[in-house]
């Protein structure tokens, strides 16, 4: 599984870091008194980068029994036609979950249903221990679009051959 999308020049954005990507994403494709579906437990930069963006939060959870996958019942009942961005963090800070290709899938599908565009936040997606094997967001991206935040900051120093990731890149789907 991959990303099969022609990922061209212009589908990437430099940013000066993670939170500046995501500040962008805030800024120029949502505006105030629009709303964003966060996981929780999350990374709580994003409520206040919101804060700052006038823009609502509304909290989906994250099942512990169910390796911290998403509620995609209850994500579906908090989106409205307000609802400017799906944020899915993956693999997950704080819980360090990873999640299975096929549970990516059925959140793109609900995205999909919503039509709501997906913010990936894979700032650690090349930090991944155990076997377990890390799928990006946007192999999802022909179901609804995908915006994936990368960060060279957060990148596993202790191997220079991982493939360096991006700040901010956009599939259109
Ligand atoms: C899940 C998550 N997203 C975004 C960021 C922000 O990344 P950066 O440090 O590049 O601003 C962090 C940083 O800790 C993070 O944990």
């Amino acid at each position: 599984m991959g990303v099969k999308h022609v990922v061209r020049e212009n589908d990437i954005y430099l940013t000066v870091c993670g939170m500046q990507g995501i500040h962008v994403c805030f800024t120029t494709l949502a505006s105030p008194g629009c709303n964003l579906l966060l996981p929780r437990p999350g990374f709580s930069s994003y409520e206040s980068a919101a804060d700052l963006a006038s823009i609502e939060v509304r909290f989906y959870d994250l099942v512990p029994g169910r390796g911290w996958e998403p509620d995609l019942q209850q994500l579906r009942s908090l989106a409205d036609s307000a609802t400017a961005w799906l944020v899915v963090i993956n693999p997950n800070n704080p819980r360090g979950a990873i999640y299975f290709g096929a549970h990516l899938q059925q959140i793109d599908e609900t995205a999909r249903d919503l039509h709501i565009p997906v913010i990936a936040d894979e700032i650690y997606g090349h930090i991944v221990f155990g076997g377990s094997s890390f799928v990006p967001m946007a192999s999802f991206a022909h179901l609804s679009p995908v915006n994936t935040i990368g960060s060279l900051s957060n990148r596993d120093r202790s191997n220079p051959s991982a493939p360096l990731p991006f700040q901010t890149s956009v599939f259109d789907g």
